[in-house]
């Protein structure tokens, strides 16, 4: 890889020992992708936050850095912790577990990145512009930033997306390239009776159709809606590891059919209700009427899904042996709380919670086995994080609502 003067500076380890490592990993990963240059960045954000899945290593790695006088300057955010910080008593979180998770965001904290703990800071905290470069480490984000934003970020992984924020840079390759943008696939959806839950399982069957360099376009006869489209990149990027997708007459880039594929030759996938039964007979584990909760919020939910919860569930109660949990941002948490939408969804016994989510909280140690949602991608890892002692059931938001009312 071509360096400039200040990269091998960098590299030689004259701006400190952590700069040069974090650019020797970038120079790594650029040669394994046949990067010929690094390209600045403004903009990173950073998974790997909750005590449940970074462990004891992450403190280390963080008083080092510290130790070592580490200063972020770009806009740098960070993924869900392992509980909300302010409630993480009333969800049961253990004091062991806080103490550790409270160190780590004061960590990343002093090394200069903010405690966004969300991993949808598109919504406020870290939206990229059209077109810019940045290195996000969220899977959900990275399909979000890249297909509905039309900005342009690789996958990475915390290590390397905290490295590109140490040495503002990253190596240039893969989605930040137009010629890797344009799209492969043809998924032609008949989505007539589709409910939003059904994009997330749409997104499991794509994700396992195709190779993670594979971009689809899809074609629906029925426009989505924006959480549609969040539940089916999630979806898409946990069971095929997909970072990008196209949505024809919908997103920046493809505007048309032609500009979606330019002159990429493509495949056609056609998929109706029919094709996605079997997933989501897969998915569909219990009576609904038997769930301990009900969790809602992966990827955080927007201000439109609070609403549509706190309208359906207002003057209603829901049953005292059922949770209703919703992870959000906390700056989504406040607008919902300014509006009356939070207070709405408590008197009718449900919490949202901030900071934290279902899959990276320790679910597996509060005791609840049998969890229903409207997200495929929960499903797909909830289960994973948690030895597989916790079975979890994909169904419409209004099915789950309605059947934990009393
Ligand atoms: Fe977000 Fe947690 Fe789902 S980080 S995308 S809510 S697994």
């Amino acid at each position: 890889m071509y360096l400039t003067r200040e990269e091998e500076m960098m590299l030689d380890g004259e701006f400190g020992e952590w700069i040069s490592k974090a650019i020797k990993l970038l120079i790594r990963i650029g040669e394994l992708n046949n990067a010929e240059r690094f390209i600045k960045i403004r903009r990173a954000h950073i998974s790997g936050v909750s005590y449940k899945t970074a462990g004891d290593a992450i403190i280390e790695l963080l008083d080092d850095m510290i130790e070592a006088g580490v200063g972020i300057t770009i806009h740098a955010t960070l993924n869900p912790a392992g509980m909300d910080l302010e409630n993480w008593r009333k969800m049961g979180v253990p004091e062991e577990f806080a103490l550790k998770q409270k160190r780590i965001i004061d960590g990343f904290t002093r090394i200069g990145i903010i405690p966004s703990l969300t991993c949808a800071p598109y919504f406020f905290e870290n939206r990229p512009n059209f077109g810019e470069i940045v290195a996000f480490s969220e899977s959900s984000a990275v399909v979000f930033v890249n297909s509905i934003l039309g900005a342009r970020t690789n996958r990475h992984g915390s290590l390397d997306a905290l490295a590109a924020a140490i040495t503002s840079r990253v190596p240039l390759y893969g989605f930040h390239l137009t010629e890797n943008r344009k799209a492969n696939i043809l998924a032609i959806v008949k989505n007539d009776e589709f409910m939003e839950s059904h994009y997330g399982l749409l997104g499991l069957y794509i994700g396992r159709q195709l190779k993670p360099s594979e971009i689809p376009a899809f074609m629906f006869n029925k426009k989505p809606n924006l959480t549609g489209l969040r539940l089916l990149g999630a979806a898409m990027a946990a069971s095929g590891a997909l970072s990008m997708f196209h949505a024809i007459g919908i997103t920046p880039e493809a505007k048309t059919l032609e500009k979606a594929f330019s002159d990429n030759n493509y495949e056609k996938l056609i998929v109706a209700r029919e094709e996605i039964k079997s997933i989501e007979e897969e998915f569909f584990k219990q009576d609904l009427d038997e769930l301990e909760a009900v969790f809602i919020g992966c990827p955080h939910a927007s201000l439109d899904e609070l609403k549509e919860i706190a309208m359906f569930i207002r003057g209603k109660k829901i049953r005292n042996d059922v949770k209703l949990w919703i992870f959000t941002s906390r700056y989504i948490l406040k607008q919902a709380g300014n509006l009356g939408l939070v207070d709405k969804i408590e008197e009718a016994g449900g919490s949202v919670f901030a900071d934290t989510c279902m899959v990276v909280a320790p679910i597996e140690v509060l005791g609840i086995k049998r969890i229903g949602t409207n997200s495929s991608k929960a499903a797909w890892y909830l289960p994973r994080f948690a030895d597989g002692k916790i079975d979890v059931t994909v169904s419409p938001l209004k099915n789950l609502l309605h059947a934990i009312l009393q």
